[in-house]
């Protein structure tokens, strides 16, 4: 008799290629109207499946995981980052998590180069003033941004984007420098031609760029506080790809609606989908709609990750991307 197909619960929807071969692979119940599930309708899941598929949007905290039934026995995660999931709740109930890591790097990079790139020259501001009729003629001291080449840029967080990013940075002429953990292999380092920075306070205050590229975690939380971003440079620019609650972002609001820092590039938010009212109204910043990953490659190649992750597990063996709660 064939083993009985593992239920898997997904919660919103993924690309079609992908719900595809997990309704093939498994006994697969999809979110058709892609709506993000509510704590009542996760708890609901949890109690029921072999497996969640999760993406940011479900909070599975301590609530959601002490509802688990007997047979959730893993949460493949549709992302990289996996602050949204208890992970140290889940492992001490013997549930397995794991991401996507990898194939999200390189476009998540890009969406990093390009806030550089567009909060400096002020793309955005000037492509809405040209649609709104507003253009009457070029002019010498008019719509002035900031050169990227030649600057010094901040990456805090040295991993995979932090790297993907810094290489995109340096082929614009930008001097890359990083604060992390530890010191990345000095091969990396060379290659980047990478300065370190043991104090991210002494780097703060000496960047032109700033980025954010490391994960959330509770040591991560508010990294960028309202002391530490009190230490950027007046010009400074400063970008977030990688979670909203690194950074403070009622601090950075204020800043910049002082004119005391240059601008800001933000895809994501402390508060998703909420944002600080003041960021909607400023012209020095670029809002983006936490769009790193949004691309049809890399949608699709983290779908496949979280089917082999399923696959694997279900398989008997270690999934490849277990997120470890001793590693965060
Ligand atoms: C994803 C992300 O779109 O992978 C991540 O951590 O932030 C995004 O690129 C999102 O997490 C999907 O769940």
């Amino acid at each position: 008799m064939a083993a009985r197909k593992p239920k898997v619960l997904v919660t919103r929807k993924l690309p079609d290629p992908v719900e595809t071969r997990m309704r093939e692979l498994f006994d697969t119940e999809l979110n058709l109207d892609d709506h993000p599930m509510t704590a009542g309708e996760l708890a609901e899941a949890a109690g029921r499946a072999d497996v969640l598929a999760t993406t940011v949007t479900d909070e599975i905290d301590a609530a959601v995981i002490e509802a688990a039934g007997p047979t959730l026995k893993l949460i493949a995660n549709f992302g990289a980052g996996v602050d949204h999931i208890d992970v140290a709740a889940a492992s001490a109930k013997g549930i397995t998590v794991t991401n996507t890591p990898g194939v999200l790097t390189e476009d998540t990079a890009d969406v990093t180069m390009a806030l550089i790139l567009t909060t400096a020259r002020r793309i955005v501001e000037g492509s809405t003033v040209v649609q709104a009729g507003g253009f009457s003629g070029w002019s010498p001291t008019w719509m002035m941004g900031r050169r990227v080449s030649g600057k010094r840029l901040g990456v805090v967080g040295m991993g995979r984007i932090g790297q993907a990013l810094a290489k995109r940075a340096k082929a614009f002429g930008m001097q890359v420098h990083y604060h992390n953990r530890k010191p990345v292999p000095q091969a990396v380092a060379d290659s980047l031609e990478a300065t370190y920075w043991d104090s991210l306070d002494q780097m703060l205050a000496r960047m032109d760029v700033i980025s954010v590229n490391c994960p959330h975690t509770p040591g991560t939380f508010h990294l960028l506080s309202a002391r530490r971003l009190k230490l950027l440079q007046p010009h400074a620019i400063l970008v977030n790809t990688a979670r909203g609650e690194i950074i403070d972002e009622s601090a950075l609001a204020d800043l910049l609606a002082r004119g005391a820092i240059g601008g800001a590039g933000l895809d994501v938010y402390e508060n998703e989908p909420t944002i600080n009212p003041k960021l909607l109204k400023l012209p020095n910043v670029v809002l983006l709609p936490h769009l790193g990953s949004a691309t049809v490659e890399a949608r699709t190649e983290m779908g496949e990750k979280v089917i082999i992750n399923i696959k694997t597990f279900m398989d008997g063996h270690k999934p490849p991307d277990r997120v470890l709660p001793e590693r965060l």
